[in-house]
């Protein structure tokens, strides 16, 4: 088969962009440590809420201010469905499923995670005051659609 030179150029460029942006990957993986940030520990999604990390979702404060909130998503729903926190301040989310993939998106803010069963989804971000929707991101099933929350952020110290 003919190729023409100009087409083999064009083949070859390509080839080689792939092969730079895999192994940009590949370096920043293996030297440097980079993996998804938010899957942080292992759990049984068969015992989540016999697990003291998960027995009572909901929002605490630490001493030092920030806030730390455990959320359990289930088919079709988040656990808490009403999370407030104070404006201007970490909060560290803290996440599992008991059953299958979930998304957990705070719509127009960039908290935003996959919620995996067997693992503990962390990630922290603060808040500008206001009411933002919560939603599963992830299809997981007929319900998916409904599956929502609410977070209320309320003018802080
Ligand atoms: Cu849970 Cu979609």
């Amino acid at each position: 088969m003919h190729i023409d030179l100009y087409e083999k150029f064009w083949m070859w460029g390509a080839g080689a962009i792939i092969v730079v942006f895999l192994g940009t990957i590949g370096v920043a993986t293996v030297s440097q440590g980079r993996l998804p940030p938010s899957h942080v520990e292992t759990i049984d999604p068969t015992t989540v809420r016999a697990d003291a990390r998960f027995a009572a979702p909901g929002v605490t404060t630490n001493d030092d201010g920030s806030v730390e909130v455990t959320v359990i998503a289930m088919l079709f729903a988040f656990q808490p469905n009403e999370i407030r926190v104070p404006s201007n301040t970490p909060v560290t989310f803290r996440l599992t499923s008991t059953d299958v993939v979930h998304g957990f998106q705070i719509v127009g803010t960039n908290g935003n995670t996959m919620i995996i069963p067997g693992y503990v989804s962390q990630f922290t971000t603060s808040f500008e005051p206001g009411e933002y929707l919560i939603t599963c991101n992830e299809y997981c099933g007929l319900g998916h659609h409904m599956m929502a929350a609410t977070l209320i952020v309320e003018e802080g110290a």
